[in-house]
This record gives structure tokens, C-alpha cells and sequence, in this order.
């Protein structure tokens, strides 16, 4: 197989740059709480580990996997939960954790499913933004970048499971 060609879009360094700023934002917003951190898994897993370093408050994490894309870059728009929290987020602070917002239908349902827990608060953090292809209104309250409608990866990103290891975010240019 040859490998599919791909171009950078957003470097490691700004990255690096927009992670920490939007950590000061948190930081600052729950001051004297302890905001817990809701990872969406897989994609997300490297802006959380880069995002919760640079806070300086205290957090907890937890992990939830849903399904969205499979195999595909389309979503099914079905949204099915894969692994569940670990513990109650009843009277949290939760921030969830999330890589990317598309078509926004797997935030919109992670967010209605969480909000029926009775969480303190809820809000969002997206480290990228493909305005283009929403299809329910959702808005990141922390946003990294806004993006083209283009599929990208690295950072926690995958095209069939590869390329999550990437220190930078790339446009997959050539695929299927
Ligand atoms: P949504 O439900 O359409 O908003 O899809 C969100 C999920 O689809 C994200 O959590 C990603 O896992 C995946 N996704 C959306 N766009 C991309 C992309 O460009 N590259 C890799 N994964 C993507
Ligand atoms: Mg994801």
C-alpha cells in the first residue's frame, strides 16, 4: 500500500501555542474549583494530555468512548456509547474534551446524555472547528482553530486508526 500523501496544516508549535493559551482560559475561568475533564476517546486523548499540563488548577479526567466515523471519513450520524465514565459527574464542573466538531451530531448527543447526569455545569472544548459541515447547532465554549472542510489528522486524529501519533495536524490529501 502506497502511503496517502498529506500536507501540514497546523504545526506542532501552533499548537503547542493555542493549547496553552486556551489552558489560561480555563484556569482562569474555574478558578477555586476542580473542573472535571471528560476525554472523548480516541481523538482526544493528546490535546487532553497536552491541555492538562498547562493547567494550573486542580482537575479530574474520565474517559468516555462513543462511536462516530468507523471505518470511514462520513459520519453515520448514529452515536453509540462504546465505554462509559468511570464515576458519577452529579454536582461537577465538567468540561468535555473533545479533538473536532464536524457535523457536531456526536457533541449534540454527548452533551443532552451528560446534561441528564445533573452535572454542576457543562461545557466544551474543541481543539479544531469545521464550521462548513454542521448539522446541529453546537458551539465550542473553547476553541483551538476553525478549519476548512477538509479531513485531517495527527494530534490524536486518525484515518482508519493511523496517524494519531503525529506531532503535527495534517490534511489527508489522497485516500480510500
Ligand atoms: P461529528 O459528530 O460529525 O461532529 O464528528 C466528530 C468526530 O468525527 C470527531 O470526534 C472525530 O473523531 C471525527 N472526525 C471528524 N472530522 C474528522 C477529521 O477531519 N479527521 C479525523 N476525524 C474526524
Ligand atoms: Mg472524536
Amino acid at each position: 500500500m502506497t502511503e496517502p500523501k498529506t500536507k501540514v496544516l497546523l504545526s506542532r508549535e501552533e499548537i503547542a501555542q493555542k493549547v496553552k493559551h486556551l489552558a489560561g482560559e480555563v484556569s482562569r475561568d474555574y478558578s477555586g474549583k476542580t473542573p472535571l475533564l471528560i476525554c472523548v476517546l480516541k481523538g482526544a486523548v493528546v490535546f487532553l494530555s497536552d491541555l492538562m499540563r498547562f493547567l494550573d488548577i486542580p482537575v479530574e479526567i474520565d474517559f468516555m468512548a462513543v462511536s462516530s466515523y468507523g471505518k470511514s471519513t462520513h459520519t453515520s450520524g448514529v452515536v453509540r456509547i462504546l465505554k462509559d465514565l468511570e464515576g458519577s459527574i452529579e454536582g461537577k464542573d465538567v468540561i468535555i474534551i473533545e479533538d473536532i466538531v464536524d457535523t457536531g451530531l456526536t457533541l449534540d448527543y454527548l452533551r443532552e446524555n451528560l446534561l441528564s447526569r445533573n452535572p454542576r455545569s457543562l461545557k466544551i472544548a474543541a481543539l479544531l472547528d469545521k464550521p462548513e459541515r454542521r448539522k446541529v447547532q453546537i458551539e465550542p465554549d473553547y476553541r483551538g482553530f476553525y478549519i476548512p472542510d477538509e479531513f485531517v489528522v495527527g494530534y490524536g486524529l486518525d484515518f482508519n486508526e493511523k496517524y494519531r501519533n503525529l506531532p503535527h495536524i495534517s490534511v489527508l490529501l489522497e485516500f480510500e
